[in-house]
């Protein structure tokens, strides 16, 4: 890659929808509105295009991000619900409430996009544009806040195109996002808990459940995520030791950059996009063919690189 891609606007209409989808469908990236504030889309089955959206923003760290669907039935396809589920969902969406819910097996959303978590962030959002892209495209889109990381969400497309400006392919302008904050998470996994306030009230929450709602209120997806929080990160069975040339014995090599005797290999031309994209799910797999021991390729920092080196860093760190 040579020139920043020029970052298109254009005003919300059918025009805009169709231009969006095909971008999504090439693996690009688009920032839309929704009710509560811009996201940044990309397919969130499309690992590469994950990986691009976490360099377009900057962010230090693979956060999980929410996969966006047009109704609760495509949201059922992805996750398992619950009683406690079925219900926020009747009664909040559409709308600015997110569920954290165990994966469907067989979800197509790629492991980056979960941060290789075995729940799911869901929500169907209630703006006009965004369920119209979201009809268009058929397929769930990840979509974090469209700034970059350490800034405030957008609530205009100008806010979007002052942050992301050459750094994504398209800006749908479809006015100021109404609600202004981001919407509401609460994870679905037993004792329905808050993890983020949000564009619905708890008291609206806890009524259509019946019972008050607990709070483990995660920091800001831009801060470090305490271990042992909901949203602890994926963690080989495996002990990982990183920075390896050469594997010990016993140990098996996941390589970066060329390397002929590598079980597996996170991009064997040493593209940090394509390990990254590959990142979770090659630890899964090593995991499932039973590695003990796994030796991790040095991994340079730059770009992506720092991300990449922040998650192996944290997988390998004792356990308690
Ligand atoms: O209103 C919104 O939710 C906006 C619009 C664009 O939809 N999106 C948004 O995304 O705020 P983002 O990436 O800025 O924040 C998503 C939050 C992060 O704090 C992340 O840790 C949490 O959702 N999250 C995602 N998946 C999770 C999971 N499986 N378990 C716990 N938390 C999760
Ligand atoms: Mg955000």
């Amino acid at each position: 890659m040579t020139a920043e891609p020029r970052t298109r606007m254009i005003e919300a209409g059918p025009e805009a929808i169709a231009a969006a989808a095909d971008c999504l469908r090439a693996g690009g990236l688009v920032a839309f509105p929704t009710e509560t504030v811009y996201g940044l889309g990309a397919d969130a089955t499309n690992g590469p295009a994950v990986a691009r959206l976490y360099a377009a923003k900057g962010r230090p760290a693979f956060n999980p991000l929410i996969s966006h669907v047009a109704d609760a039935g495509a949201a059922e396809r992805l996750a398992v619900f619950n009683d406690d589920a079925r219900r926020l969902a009747a009664a909040f969406w559409p709308g600015p409430l997110t569920l954290v819910l165990p994966k469907a097996p067989g979800c197509p959303v790629s492991d980056l996009a979960l941060a290789g978590l075995d729940t799911i962030a869901l929500r169907v959002p209630a703006h006009p544009t965004a369920h119209a892209l979201l009809a268009a495209f058929g397929k769930p889109i990840v979509a974090p806040s469209a700034n970059r990381s350490g800034h405030v969400s957008p609530t205009t497309a100008q806010h979007a195109m002052g942050d992301l400006r050459g750094r994504i392919d398209l800006i749908v302008d479809g006015g100021a996002a109404p609600v202004g904050v981001e919407s509401t998470i609460v994870a679905c996994l037993g004792t329905p808990t808050l993890l983020r306030p949000g564009g619905v009230a708890r008291e609206d929450i806890a009524r259509v459940l019946g019972q008050s709602l607990e709070s483990d209120e995660t920091p800001d997806d831009d801060a470090p995520l305490a271990p042992g929080m909901m949203t602890s990160h994926y963690a080989p069975k495996a002990a990982l030791r990183l920075n390896a040339r050469e594997p010990r014995e016993g140990e098996t090599l996941l390589a970066f950059g060329p390397h002929a005797g590598a079980a597996m290999n996170l991009s064997p031309g040493g593209d940090l996009i394509e390990a990254a994209a590959n990142l979770f799910s090659h630890l899964r797999a090593l995991d499932a063919a039973g590695a003990r021991a796994i030796a991790v390729s040095p991994i340079p920092r730059d770009g992506l690189g720092e991300a990449i080196n922040d998650r192996l860093a944290r997988a390998a760190a004792p356990r308690r």
